[in-house]
């Protein structure tokens, strides 16, 4: 874990609810896995003294990029920044995603600030098994759903080239894609698909991700969740991020943001 001031390369809109932030880092680029994320500080702000914290959406040699909404006043400022500002950036922290699935189908839910995780993790996702354990298997396949208030939302086609695997959009109004929240999709996926061929990964509102995981019980499948929950320290000391598990109370910072659906009370 690394705690750096980081000089701002861009920062530019990318839709009506995405920003783009990207700066450099030899260390904080370093062995970051989808889910991780950095704890990152607006200089030194009155009143806002704690970070905030944000997922890794794309590491690429020491460049990292960050995808974000503007929530409140953090985010706010955050999005005033440009070229050649200064922020102060702690991670990579957190447990990621798991990576091999060990022949099961990934199937990633996304909604709103979970959107830059899953992205991350449909690029990079070890897809194909080692040879000795594929056994003539082509691929584990990845299906990547989105789910969106409306088409406005809707990331730019350029951001996601490099998913492998279908993509598919719901958006609340019907604007694009499936109308109706994400989890129709998720119905219909589940529906038509055995059950232990299937892995879940979900990132997104809480409500979103409490229908995905009603879905999952009810058809018997498996994954887990990035949890959305406030942070302050980001490294296990304040306790302010702690969640219920079946194992008694857990960080979210450290011992998550993700954690098993049945590690989820
Ligand atoms: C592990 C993790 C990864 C994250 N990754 C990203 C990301 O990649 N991109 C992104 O845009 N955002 C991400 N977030 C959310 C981001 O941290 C918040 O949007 C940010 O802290 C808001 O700060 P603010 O000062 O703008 O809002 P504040 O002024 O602190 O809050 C404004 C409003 O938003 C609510 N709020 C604040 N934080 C959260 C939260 N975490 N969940 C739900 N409601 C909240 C507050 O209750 C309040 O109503 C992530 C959060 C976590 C825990
Ligand atoms: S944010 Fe301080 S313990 Fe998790």
């Amino acid at each position: 874990m690394y705690d750096e001031s980081v000089t701002i390369i861009e920062n530019k809109k990318v839709n009506a609810e995405y920003y783009k932030l990207v700066f450099a880092s030899k260390h904080l680029s370093q062995k970051v896995k989808p889910g991780q994320f950095l704890n990152i500080q607006m200089e030194n702000h009155e009143g806002l003294l704690l970070r905030r914290p944000f997922s890794y959406y794309r590491v690429g040699g020491k460049k990292i990029e960050i995808l974000y909404e503007i929530l409140g006043r953090g985010t706010a400022l955050l999005a005033e920044k440009r070229r050649g500002h200064a922020l102060k950036a702690l991670g990579p922290l957190g447990k990621p995603f798991t990576q091999k699935l060990n022949g099961k189908k990934r199937i990633l839910v996304a909604g709103g600030v979970g959107v830059p995780p899953l992205i991350f993790l449909a690029e990079t996702a070890p897809h194909l098994t080692s040879p000795r354990e594929s056994r003539g298997r082509e691929k584990e396949g990845l299906v990547l759903l989105i789910g969106c208030k409306s088409k406005s939302e809707v990331l730019p086609r350029r951001e996601l080239t490099k998913v492998k695997g279908e993509i598919l959009y719901s958006t609340n109004d019907g604007s694009y894609g499936r109308k109706g929240f994400v989890t129709v999709l998720l119905h219909e996926l589940l529906e038509n698909e055995h059950p232990n061929s299937l892995f879940i990964q979900t990132c997104g509102p809480n409500a979103m991700m409490d229908a995905v995981m009603k879905l999952a019980e009810e058809f018997g499948v498996e994954g887990e969740a990035s949890i959305d929950e406030r942070m302050a320290c980001g490294v296990g000391a304040c306790l302010g991020c702690v969640v219920e598990t079946r194992e008694g109370f857990k960080t979210s910072c450290v011992e998550g943001p993700v954690f098993s659906f049945a590690e989820l009370v």
